[in-house]
């Protein structure tokens, strides 16, 4: 079986949707080279949304992160591709966007860290587990079994 590529959770958070930069974010993916192998748009039910952030569970800001992401639809994406996770993480820059660098996704499109249009997985163990918590095994496409191989 051929070894997996890496592969990163990235989700466009409601205000993202909302402001109309889903494709913004995905052409910056797609021509950075990285593969889309699921998307779905869903408004993300808050027990989801729990089980994502239980990290930051006894945060204070946590009942607003969780109104906020609850507010709208978003859209939860898995990306592949060498180093995902570590590039992904770079091409969104800071969780606050006012020490986002311009040319990064938060540095370009907005300024407040309640307010920060898109996720992404900060690890590769993250990555993995945030990928099976949104999606099933079977909604993910693989590239391998392509007849024109060289192009991915
Ligand atoms: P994300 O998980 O959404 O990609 O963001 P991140 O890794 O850059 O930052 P993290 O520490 O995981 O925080 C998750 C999200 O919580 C909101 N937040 N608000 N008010 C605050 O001080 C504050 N700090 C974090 C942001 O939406 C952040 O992306
Ligand atoms: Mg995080």
């Amino acid at each position: 079986m051929a070894e997996q590529k890496e592969r990163t959770f990235i989700a466009i958070k409601p205000d993202g949707v909302q402001r109309g930069i889903i494709g913004e974010v995905i052409k910056r993916f797609e021509t950075k080279g990285f593969k889309l192998v699921g998307m779905k748009m869903l408004h993300a039910p808050q027990d989801l949304l729990e089980q994502h952030y239980i990290d930051l569970k006894e945060r204070p800001f946590f009942p607003t992160l969780m109104k906020y992401m609850t507010s709208g639809p978003v859209v939860a994406m898995v990306w592949e591709g060498k180093g995902a996770v570590k590039t992904g993480r770079v091409m969104l820059g800071e969780t606050n966007p006012a020490d986002s660098k311009p040319g990064t996704i938060r540095g370009d499109f907005c300024i407040d860290v309640s307010k920060n249009i898109i996720h992404g997985s900060d690890s590769v163990d993250s990555a993995n587990t945030e990928i099976s918590l949104w999606f099933k095994e079977g909604d993910l496409c693989s590239y391998s079994s392509c007849a024109a191989s060289w192009l991915y």
